[in-house]
């Protein structure tokens, strides 16, 4: 069948399938063969995996299609090169492959489309919009179909912020665009290397992201055209400008994080845990509740029913930041476990390019991926195919090095206009049985800032969230005390002794687990006692409760003056029984500050009751 036929009936398929997806859908064919571009055929199938014999130059990396005899072109990236034969990975269902299929490659890496329109999409592993489809059709897309990532029709209302006659680079501003609340920098794209003198400029207006804004000559007086979009390859990183230490605090409102265990902006952490102990939940909070400007969240789903889920829920709930949809300040990358495994490799390089291209317009982006396991899980299935000398469980060697260059794209850039951007990145890992000890985890460990590691115990006893405190740790620990000191006078050392008293109480409580708590001391009983309200109090969190969900930090401050009252408070009581009837009281009264918005009324009579009872460090008879 000729091209323009095979496009054509491309079209007719589209159009058919959903027909409110037209404004996306390809106007032209993907790659045709062409001269300078490699080309070959399929010598050997293995699975995903294809062996192809080829002519021309060829790059690691590079996007391959597979033209089936029916006419679908299947998308395919290089993963090995040796002599004039590559393996290519497929990422689709290979059905109906057969040696000799013609296969072409693009001359380009896997790139994501980066432009206004981003944000409130939701994507697969290579950027198809998956949106439309998935709410309102619950179908996904046909085979050898791919879509713009960018609406190509939607106009945007663009501001002209630069003069014919300009000297400019990669990453230079030439104009604004209003995305949601957000200005949209318009950039030299990152493909044009050297120096550019502007030649014609479009004047302010409405324009499409396919629309030439500016055209410029490079020095060898070469003319190219700039759009509203440009093309990123996702597997490295990229940024204009220079890195610098995180040094602001990240808000989660989960008291546990940003008292206990601190994240800055531009940092990284994971947050391991076994099945069903609530990292889904714990990831679906931080990315409602997290003080930055974008969410970009990659679903790499562990059950298909979860990424419907946040499909679903996502476009209704609001920002308590701005009273706005959350979905305007997010871009969500969805895998399920039944999409090939290329697609989920994909997954997690296409949300971290995205955050990082938000970061070069000066903004705070944090990216979440759930779970990281099945990230690892695709790698160790592709290099399982290639026959590559497995490491430890079958993971790949590389398996570590993957996991590091991944978080190592987080950071703090300054960028040339002396503004900062940030990338602050989350991992959920899901090791089996909840063993930490497994290379995930321990990979993972090894470069990341804060482990935030969830326990069966935990959430088995419902102490949400399961973030266990005994085995979690942060290395911004310092940084954040350095921002809270200012607020709260001694913070540092009181989250170092609210720590020290969990410890102890632990202790504690396993030796009254042998010797039964007659055979304790009473000074003992009362630190297993502190230990056991700044727990229930303050660590743990209703996630379903609207107001203890999310408590913002001016809250925390109040919360934790408080605790700080009865950790250093010496109480002296005579009986076990006196010490557990006085911390009973005031934990319930305590735990009742937690329902209560911080500008009530309530809430200071409360909080002045609660001081009262800490002084006089008794039980009062309830009135
Ligand atoms: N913070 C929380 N508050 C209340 N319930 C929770 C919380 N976190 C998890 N859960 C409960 O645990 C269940 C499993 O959580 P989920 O995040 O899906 O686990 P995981 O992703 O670790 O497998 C949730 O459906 C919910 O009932
Ligand atoms: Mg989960």
């Amino acid at each position: 069948m000729p091209k323009e036929e095979e496009g054509k009936k491309r079209e007719e398929e589209a159009e058919q399938s959903a027909a409110h997806l037209h404004a996306y859908t390809h106007k032209h064919p993907p790659s045709k063969p062409h001269p300078t571009k490699a080309y070959g055929h399929v010598v050997k199938a293995f699975g995903n995996l294809l062996q192809v014999r080829f002519e021309g130059l060829l790059r690691q990396g590079e996007v391959a299609f597979v033209h089936l005899k029916e006419g679908a072109d299947l998308k395919a990236e290089v993963i090995e090169i040796l002599g004039n034969e590559a393996k290519i990975q497929v990422f689709e269902e290979t059905r109906g492959v057969s040696l000799g299929l013609p296969v072409t490659f693009s001359g380009r890496l896997l790139e994501a489309e980066l432009g206004p329109g981003l944000l409130t999409s939701i994507y697969d592993g290579l950027q198809n919009p998956l949106e439309q489809l998935a709410v309102k059709t619950g179908f996904f897309l046909p085979r050898g179909l791919y879509v713009n990532a960018l609406d190509q029709d939607k106009k945007w209302n663009y501001e002209v912020k630069c003069s014919v006659g300009d000297k400019v680079k990669r990453g230079d501003t030439l104009g604004t665009v209003l995305e949601g609340r957000f200005t949209h920098r318009i950039m030299v794209p990152f493909s044009a290397y050297g120096k550019y003198t502007l030649t014609a400029v479009v004047p302010s207006g409405v324009y499409t992201v396919e629309t030439v804004i500016a055209k410029a000559v490079d020095e060898k007086g070469v003319e190219h055209a700039f759009t509203m979009k440009q093309r990123w390859p996702i597997k490295s990183s990229l940024f204009q400008g220079e890195r610098v230490k995180p040094e602001k605090l990240l808000e989660t409102g989960l008291r546990i994080i940003d008292t206990q265990f601190p994240i800055m902006k531009g940092g990284t952490f994971c947050s391991p845990g076994p099945f069903g102990a609530g990292k889904t939940v714990l990831q679906h909070h931080l990315s409602k509740y997290s003080s930055v400007d974008i969410v970009v969240l990659v679903a790499c789903g562990e059950r298909a029913g979860e990424v419907v889920e946040v499909l679903r829920e996502f476009p209704h709930l609001i920002d308590p930041y701005t009273n706005e949809t959350l979905s305007t300040r997010t871009v969500i990358i969805c895998n399920t476990s039944s999409m090939p495994v290329a697609a989920r490799e994909s997954s997690i390089y296409m949300g971290v390019t995205i955050a990082e291209y938000y970061r070069q317009m000066g903004l705070d982006v944090l990216l979440l991926a759930d779970s990281t396991s099945r990230w690892a899980q695709a790698l160790r299935e592709i290099s399982g195919r290639l026959e590559e000398i497995p490491g430890e469980e079958a993971f790949p060697a590389y398996l570590a090095s993957r996991i590091a260059s991944f978080y190592e794209r987080s950071g703090v850039v300054l960028l040339p206009d002396g503004r900062k951007g940030s990338v602050t990145i989350g991992g959920a890992v899901s090791p089996a049985g909840g063993n930490f000890e497994e290379p995930v985890t321990q990979a993972t460990l090894s470069v990341v800032g804060a482990f935030l590691g969830l326990s069966r115990e935990r959430s088995d006893s419902r102490r949400y969230p399961a973030i266990d405190p005994l085995i979690s740790w942060t290395k911004y620990l310092s940084e954040a005390a350095r921002e809270l000191e200012s607020r709260e006078e001694g913070w540092g050392g009181m989250v170092a002794l609210a720590l020290k008293t969990l410890q102890e109480g632990d202790a504690i409580r396993k030796r009254m687990e042998v010797v039964g708590e007659e055979g304790t001391v009473i000074d003992d009983v009362v630190t297993f006692l502190k230990a056991e309200l700044y727990d229930f109090v303050y660590l743990q969190q209703n996630a379903f409760d609207a107001e203890d969900a999310y408590c913002p930090l001016n809250k925390q401050l109040e919360l934790f003056a408080l605790i700080k009252q009865v950790l250093e408070k010496k109480f002296h009581f005579q009986t076990h029984d006196e010490a557990r009837t006085f911390f009973l009281q005031l934990q319930n009264e305590m735990k009742n500050l937690n329902y209560m918005n911080l500008k009530s009324e309530g809430f200071n009579q409360a909080k002045e009751k609660i001081e009262q009872l800490i002084e006089e460090g008794r039980a009062v008879a309830l009135t």
